[in-house]
């Protein structure tokens, strides 16, 4: 059975598929390993491929108004990506991305066990909750697997697009703060 330390091992010196000819750095996720709450965007952008970190850049600061908002923080949840690597670009991830890098999720969610997986945005909601996952209608609804309930948000880049997201966004965010507590009422 894979640790923590061997998966971050494994993706730091992954050659699975041709990102990481291209790529920086590898953006392992960050954040609690013993998070309730997993937040799954896409891939890395730029500034992510710089730093190796997850959200650093302007979706960053996006993402940290939306978690002030609703009093969470980065320290207290799991963020990672479905890609390890950034694409060109910023251009979807391929299929072929997406299931060579696939393992790596698997195993973090695995370990994590979280009881409250975000999909940050389309590309993860449609890999993660279904296929025909509509974003703009089904944002904020939960989807129920196991033990571990399921939502998704905009992606912190769609709200930089088009800022009249963020507010319906900031209370998708409460929502998924409401159900932690009722999910968990203590901790
Ligand atoms: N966008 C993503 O989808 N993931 C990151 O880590 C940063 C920007």
């Amino acid at each position: 059975m894979y640790t923590w330390n061997d998966i971050e091992q494994h993706i730091t010196v992954c050659t699975c598929c041709p990102l990481s000819k291209t790529r920086h750095l590898p953006v392992v996720g960050r954040g609690s390993r013993s998070a309730d709450i997993m937040l799954i965007a896409e891939a890395p952008g730029g500034q992510e491929d710089q730093e190796g970190i997850p959200f650093v850049g302007r979706s960053g600061k996006i993402l940290d108004e939306l978690l002030e908002n609703c009093s969470l923080t980065r320290e207290e949840i799991y963020i990672t990506n479905i890609l390890k690597c950034h694409p060109p670009g910023n251009r979807d991830p391929k299929e072929e991305e997406k299931e060579a890098c696939f393992p790596y999720l698997k195993y973090e969610t695995y370990l994590l066990k979280p009881k409250i997986i975000v999909c940050l945005g389309r590309v993860a909601a449609q890999r993660i909750i279904s296929p025909g996952y509509k974003i703009t209608r089904q944002h904020g609804t939960w989807t129920y697997r196991k033990d571990c309930a399921l939502t998704a948000v905009y992606h912190p880049s769609a709200i930089l697009r088009d800022p009249a997201k963020m507010e319906e966004t900031k209370a998708d965010f409460m929502e998924i703060v409401r159900k932690r507590d009722e999910l968990l009422p203590v901790k």
